[in-house]
């Protein structure tokens, strides 16, 4: 089967509904299993709340760092070849598929954790949401390439997207220290 064939290639018009379709049920599952922890757990509801929101920015990360690396190859990929399109399906995969439901599953438990013991005070905490702004922001910066990828209107060279790449891993080791050195 070419990679055009595939149900969710870049020309399918339903992928992108069954795509949403598939996030909105991987969430709902995450949602009826986190009700239930919550009423199980009870008081002991906090750490598993940190082991889900550091499962979630695992993945989160783990995404954010192969996706510009991906566009660092598809740079080179002629367009319209099977490889270029290739990539595209690889990359609305991992952005629909893990590194958006990861992000709205660290924020969520993230805030959460952050209102319930911090009361959202501490320089710490007031950087930490800064900086996950900021990679929210690249977050977004990285959705809309995936769209020109997509297109084939991407006009930037590997070497952006070389740098681009660092600036998740800077964010990640900043944010990582504030939270577990908690230095002010
Ligand atoms: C979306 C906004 C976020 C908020 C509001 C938030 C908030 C929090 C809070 C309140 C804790 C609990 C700290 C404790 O119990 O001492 C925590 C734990 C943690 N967060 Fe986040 N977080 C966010 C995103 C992130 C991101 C993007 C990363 C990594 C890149 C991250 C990494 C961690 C780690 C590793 C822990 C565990 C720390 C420990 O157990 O000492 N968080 N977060």
């Amino acid at each position: 089967m070419s990679a055009t064939s595939n149900d969710d290639s870049p020309g399918n018009q339903n992928s992108t509904g069954q795509a949403m379709k598939r996030m909105a049920i991987g969430i709902g599952v995450l949602v009826v299993l986190t009700a239930l922890l919550f009423y199980a757990a009870g008081d002991g509801f906090y750490p598993w709340a940190k082991a889900i929101h550091v499962i979630a920015v695992i993945s989160w990360m783990a995404g954010m760092l192969y996706l510009p690396r991906l566009f660092v190859y598809h740079v080179d990929a002629e367009k319209g070849s099977v490889q270029s399109e290739t990539f595209k399906v690889m990359e609305r995969r991992l952005l629909r598929g893990i590194i958006n439901p990861a992000m709205i599953v660290t924020w969520v438990f993230g805030l959460w954790m952050a209102w319930k013991v911090f009361h959202f005070q501490g320089g710490w905490l007031h950087a930490k949401i800064a900086l996950v702004l900021v990679l929210s922001g690249l977050h977004g910066y990285l959705a809309g390439a995936v769209r020109k990828f997509a297109e084939d209107r991407n006009e930037k060279p590997a070497r952006h997207w070389r740098i681009v790449n660092e600036i998740p891993t800077l964010l990640m080791i900043v944010i990582v220290i504030l939270v577990i050195v908690k230095p002010f």
